[in-house]
């Protein structure tokens, strides 16, 4: 649970009917999670809560923020260009798996949040 809460600093939620449907998550200037169930997808669900997540972060003191979407997720870096964020760099980062670590190249994207 400590990790836990020390991964997830911040989070929103979507609900609709009492389900939550959505769920993004973010340390610091790091916009760890941003996931969408999938009957959802497709739905401005994605965006409302991105935005919602953005105007957060910058009332927290952000001023730009990063997101590491794995290389090779074409619909979300789609999704995150339509939202005004541009891909600054490929970089690996090493992730736990099944064999040990691994290092996995991730798309490293950034947006200027408005104040
Ligand atoms: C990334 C995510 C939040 C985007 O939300 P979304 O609702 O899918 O976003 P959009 O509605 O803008 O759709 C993105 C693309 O998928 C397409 N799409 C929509 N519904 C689709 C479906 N049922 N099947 C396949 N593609 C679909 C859209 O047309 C769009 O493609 P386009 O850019 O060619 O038009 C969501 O897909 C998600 O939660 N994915 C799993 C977790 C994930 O990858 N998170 C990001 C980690 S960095």
């Amino acid at each position: 649970m400590e990790r836990m809460t020390a991964l997830l600093q911040s989070t929103l939620v979507t609900e609709l009917n009492e389900e939550i449907v959505a769920f993004s998550a973010w340390r610091g200037h790091i916009l760890g999670q941003l996931y969408v169930a999938m009957p959802h997808r497709g739905t401005q669900a994605a965006s409302r809560l991105l935005t919602a997540s953005e105007i957060e972060m910058a009332k927290e003191g952000v001023t730009e923020s990063e997101l590491h979407c794995l290389v090779g997720n074409e619909r979300a870096r789609r999704f995150y260009e339509r939202m005004g964020w541009h891909n600054k760099e490929k970089i690996t980062e090493p992730v736990a798996g099944e064999h040990g670590q691994t290092d996995v190249p991730f798309w490293c994207m950034t947006k200027l949040l408005a104040i």
